[in-house]
């Protein structure tokens, strides 16, 4: 029911998105539902990032963005997220995007690096590529880029 409920605030929005011009450019509210199952979101949200945003944490995280991370390949140079060919299921996220931002607590973030998001080209990258506290620099990274 809540299910359906969802689906229809869903349908509603994008109709009223669709009849709006000046609002073409708005963001897709799906992006806006959140990724991190219901059972583990108290858990997720309970995790703060141990490392505080400085110029140097943030060019940390940026130099994992841009390489051993790899995020740029899909996310992009300025982190609005590429339309690449062949990428199955969502479009990667547009970090500009301040609605998305305020939407999203740091730990759902790395809950998301953890686990990746299911039926999307987005992979878990921890452990395997990032440890948690190269994570977390990417993730100051990710913030900096909504407050442009
Ligand atoms: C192969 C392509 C690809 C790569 C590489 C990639 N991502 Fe993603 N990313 C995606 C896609 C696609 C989504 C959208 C998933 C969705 O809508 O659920 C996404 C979503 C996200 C989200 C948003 C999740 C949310 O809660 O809305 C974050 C944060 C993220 N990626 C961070 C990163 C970081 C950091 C890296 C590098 C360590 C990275 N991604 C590398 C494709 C990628």
């Amino acid at each position: 029911m809540r299910n359906v409920l969802k689906a229809g605030c869903l349908f509603g929005l994008s109709a009223f998105l669709w009849l709006n011009p000046a609002a073409i450019e708005a963001v897709d509210p799906e992006v806006l539902i959140p990724r991190v199952p219901e059972d583990q979101m108290a858990e997720a949200r309970s995790w703060k990032n141990p490392y505080p945003a400085t110029p140097e944490n943030i060019e940390k995280g940026e130099a994992i963005f841009f390489g051993k991370g790899f995020c740029v390949t899909c996310h992009g140079k300025d982190g609005k997220g590429l339309n690449i060919e062949g990428l199955r299921g969502k479009l990667p996220r547009n970090f500009t995007d301040g609605e998305w931002q305020a939407a999203r607590a740091d730990g759902e973030l790395l809950w998301i690096l953890k686990n990746g998001s299911k039926g999307t080209a987005m992979a878990p990258f921890i452990p395997l590529v990032l440890t948690e506290d190269e994570a977390w620099h990417v993730l100051l990274y990710v913030r900096s880029l909504g407050k442009k």
